[in-house]
This record gives structure tokens, C-alpha cells and sequence, in this order.
């Protein structure tokens, strides 16, 4: 997984799009399902789970540790779980691939069970900071040794039992406050989470499905989330929602070429994810919802989107954690949108798959957009409609998001855009391509 061979790619214009296109399962969805079955007493089935590297990296670790997690003939995934505080000891290291979610989040389980894991990963995983982790999960009695930076390898020594604590996010990350529910729920008595910035719930929408004892109250300095510890989760059955990450790409690629109208069926709607949509229709894009639905104790809907013209906005800072991994898509719109378009205040990307910030800018730079970069965002010159330059060379530098934003560049470009290697596509949305092919056909 973490030498996997680089899949160079040519990408030229294509469209319009039309079609009907369903995004696979919600990676963030799909990782804690698979995490919570693998703790639940019984066996969980799991419908529409993504199948993409990473969250393959987190079954993998699972059955490392002792949970039986198998697929079935008819694509339903039945996960029998040890249990919380079953955990069994790793016979080797776990290797995490390119997933940051993966890492953190069982670094927090490994944290309060009597064992310790070895984490390695790809070499764009090992160039991430986990000291954001390391710090709370160490004031849980975990003994966590990393290699320089706060990286990847490194090992974690569980305590048992660990100690609740409480802990005021310093990052808005879904991560982090994940990392820290998941070691207190093998910890006795009560750990908190302080979360002055919202981010994405899933964990607590879904340990509270489980049978989890979590609450979510307001408080001064943000929402206290509280999770009581020695829990015993109930096996379920989950039917995973579309990504809306996934479906970003699909809606910036429908707007930005010129006839096209597309339905993205079964997009995961939970309000922490939507800031792409919010920003795409200050711009003026063309996205209608229709039969808005509950899927696996989340909102869902269907979304049509069709060609419009768009123009350049400021993106306000606070749509960041709604729309941390739909940056890249975003700056290709932008990059067609009439006027000049600011996006600042997303710090966090620099610390992504790859730094998205400066991989976005050289990426845009090589297909003839102008930007300016800024410590925390870009400005983003668009075209007005205009097709891009393209005809450059990009490095996606092992990350999925660089690759398939790039892509959907392409599709509004004068000339083909080189793209080095495309591999990464699978860790997060492996039908990326025939989808391609289908909508554009
Ligand atoms: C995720 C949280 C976000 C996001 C990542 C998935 C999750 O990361 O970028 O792709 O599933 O919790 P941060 O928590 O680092 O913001």
C-alpha cells in the first residue's frame, strides 16, 4: 500500500456532463464504522461502505487487532467486534497507507487498551504532524514515541486504565477530537472535549448510535462533548451516505463546463460538510436539492447541477472546517470564475495529504492561472468562463484530492494537462475515472 506504482495521466477537455452519477460511501462515515463494529460485542453489517485505501487500511488494522471484518459476495461488509477493551496486540506494525484518519483516530483506541501499535505509513502520512494527538493522548497516560516532528513511525503504548481528561481543542480537527472520544471510551469515568470551532460530528452521531453514553452541550468557550468511558457498544447496521467530498468534484466540473446538468445521487448532507455548497452558490453556481432523506442518522439528499457562470467571492474564513478538503476543487472554480476570488484563514491545508496550498498554486500556475499564495489561503485570477491555458506539468505529490481537482481542471483547458501520478485517487474514490468516462461519454 505504501509503494504503490505512479499512474501518470494526460487529462484533456471532455464534456459536457450529463448523467446520473452515485459518489461512494463517506470516507470520514466509513472509517468509524468500521472502527465501532470492531468494538461492538456481536456483528455489525455495514451497507455502501467505501472501499478505497484508507478506509482498507482501517479494516486491516481492525483485524490486526482482533476483529473479524470480512465482505461479503453481495458488497455488505459483517465486522465482528472484540468488544471495547479487547483490543489484542498487533503482531506487526500497522501500516496506515496515506490515511491522517486512520492514524489518529486508532491511536486514540490503541491509547487506553493494554497493548502498543507500531504506525507507519506512506511517505506523504510520514511528513504529517501527530504532535496534535501525541499531546491529549499523552495526558491520558499513553506513552507515545514518534519520530522527530511528531511523525510518523512511531509506537504507542497503551495505559490501562487510562485517565479521563478534559481537553480544549487548540485545531479545529475532526481528528483530534475524535482521537480523544475513542481513548475515552476503554477510560473509566467521563473524558470531554472542548470544540470551540465546529467540525464534522460523525463520531458522535454514530458512538451514540452504537449505544454510547455521549452528550453534546453548549458552553462558553464552545461545544462539551462527553463521552462515558468502559462502554459497551451494540452491533449495528449502518448504511454509509454518500461523500460529499467526493461529490465536490462532480459539482465544481458540472459548473464549470458549459451545458452540462448532472444529478448526484445519495450526497451525505450533515451541515459539518457542506461549506462547498455554500461557497459554489455565493459564485452563482446552479445546485438544487431534492428528496431530502435520513440515511444512517444523517441527512442526505440528491443534488442537480447544472453550467453556470460564475463570479469571484471572498470565502469567509468560518466555511473552513465545513469545506477543509474541498479547497483544491474549489480554487479550480474559482480559477473560472469572473474576477478575482480570496480564500483565507485555511491554515490547516498546508498540513493536508500534501501542503494543498502551495500543490494548488504550483498546479494552477502550470496551467496558466494566475494566484497569489498567502501563509493561510490563495487568491485565485479566473477566466470568466474563458477555457484555462492549460498544457503544464502537475506534481500531486501523493495526494488524491490534488489529483482528481486537477483533473476536473483539465476538462475546461485549451491544452492537456499533465498529471505525474494518479494512483492516489484510490485511496479515497477508486471509480473516479469511469465515473469520468460515464458523465462525459
Ligand atoms: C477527517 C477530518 C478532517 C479531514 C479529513 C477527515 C475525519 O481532518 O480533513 O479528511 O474523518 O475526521 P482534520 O481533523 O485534520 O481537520
Amino acid at each position: 500500500m505504501s509503494n504503490a506504482a505512479s499512474r501518470p495521466l494526460t487529462a484533456s477537455a471532455r464534456g459536457p456532463l450529463r448523467g446520473t452519477v452515485t459518489v461512494p460511501g463517506d470516507k470520514s462515515i466509513s472509517h468509524r464504522a468500521i472502527m465501532f463494529s470492531a468494538l461492538a460485542v456481536g456483528e455489525s453489517r455495514i451497507e455502501g461502505l467505501l472501499e478505497g485505501e484508507d478506509v482498507l487500511a482501517t479494516a486491516a488494522a481492525m483485524r490486526a487487532m482482533g476483529a473479524s471484518v470480512e465482505r461479503g459476495d453481495d458488497g455488505t461488509w459483517r465486522v465482528h467486534g472484540v468488544g471495547v477493551g479487547g483490543l489484542q496486540q498487533p503482531a506487526q506494525a500497522l501500516d496506515m497507507g496515506n490515511s491522517g484518519t486512520s492514524t489518529r483516530l486508532l491511536m486514540g483506541l490503541v491509547s487506553s487498551h493494554p497493548i502498543s501499535a507500531t504506525f507507519v505509513g506512506d511517505a506523504s502520512l510520514s511528513g504529517r504532524p501527530m504532535g496534535r494527538v501525541i499531546e491529549p493522548l499523552g495526558q491520558m497516560g499513553a506513552e507515545i514515541s514518534a519520530s522527530p516532528g511528531g511523525r510518523l513511525p512511531l509506537m504507542v503504548r497503551g495505559m490501562c486504565p487510562a485517565v479521563p481528561i478534559t481537553y480544549t481543542l487548540p485545531v479545529a480537527s475532526a481528528q483530534v477530537k475524535s482521537a480523544v472520544l475513542l481513548a475515552g471510551l476503554n477510560t473509566p469515568g467521563v473524558t470531554r472535549v472542548i470544540e470551540p470551532v465546529p467540525t464534522r460530528d460523525h463520531s458522535e452521531r454514530m458512538l451514540r448510535g452504537f449505544g454510547a453514553e455521549l452528550t453534546v452541550e453548549d458552553g462558553p468557550e464552545g461545544k462539551i462533548i462527553s463521552i462515558t468511558g468502559e462502554a459497551e457498544l451494540k452491533p449495528q447496521h449502518i448504511v454509509v451516505p454518500g461523500d460529499p467530498s467526493s461529490a465536490g468534484f462532480w459539482m465544481v466540473a458540472a459548473s464549470i463546463v458549459p451545458g452540462s446538468e448532472i444529478t448526484i445521487a445519495n450526497v451525505c448532507m450533515n451541515p459539518t460538510r457542506t461549506g462547498l455548497i455554500t461557497a459554489l452558490r455565493r459564485m452563482g453556481a446552479d445546485i438544487a436539492e431534492t428528496n431530502a432523506r435520513t440515511v444512517g442518522g444523517e441527512p442526505v439528499a440528491d443534488l442537480v447541477v447544472r453550467h453556470a457562470p460564475l463570479k469571484a467571492i471572498e470565502v469567509p474564513a468560518d466555511l473552513a472546517p465545513s469545506m477543509i478538503d474541498e479547497y483544491p476543487v474549489l480554487f479550480v472554480a474559482a480559477a473560472l470564475a469572473e474576477g478575482r476570488t480570496v480564500a483565507r484563514g485555511a491554515h490547516e491545508l498546508r498540513v493536508k495529504e500534501s501542503d494543498r496550498i502551495a500543490a494548488m498554486r504550483a498546479a494552477l500556475t502550470a496551467a496558466g492561472v494566475q494566484t497569489e499564495e498567502f501563509e493561510d489561503g490563495l487568491a485565485i485570477h479566473g477566466s470568466a468562463g474563458a477555457p484555462l491555458p492549460g498544457g503544464g506539468n502537475v506534481a500531486t505529490l501523493l495526494d488524491h484530492r490534488i489529483a482528481m481537482s486537477m483533473t476536473v481542471a483539465s476538462l475546461a483547458a485549451a491544452q492537456p494537462i499533465a498529471i505525474d501520478d494518479v494512483a492516489p485517487v484510490a485511496t479515497s474514490y477508486p471509480d473516479f475515472f469511469e465515473t469520468l468516462e460515464s458523465l462525459t461519454g
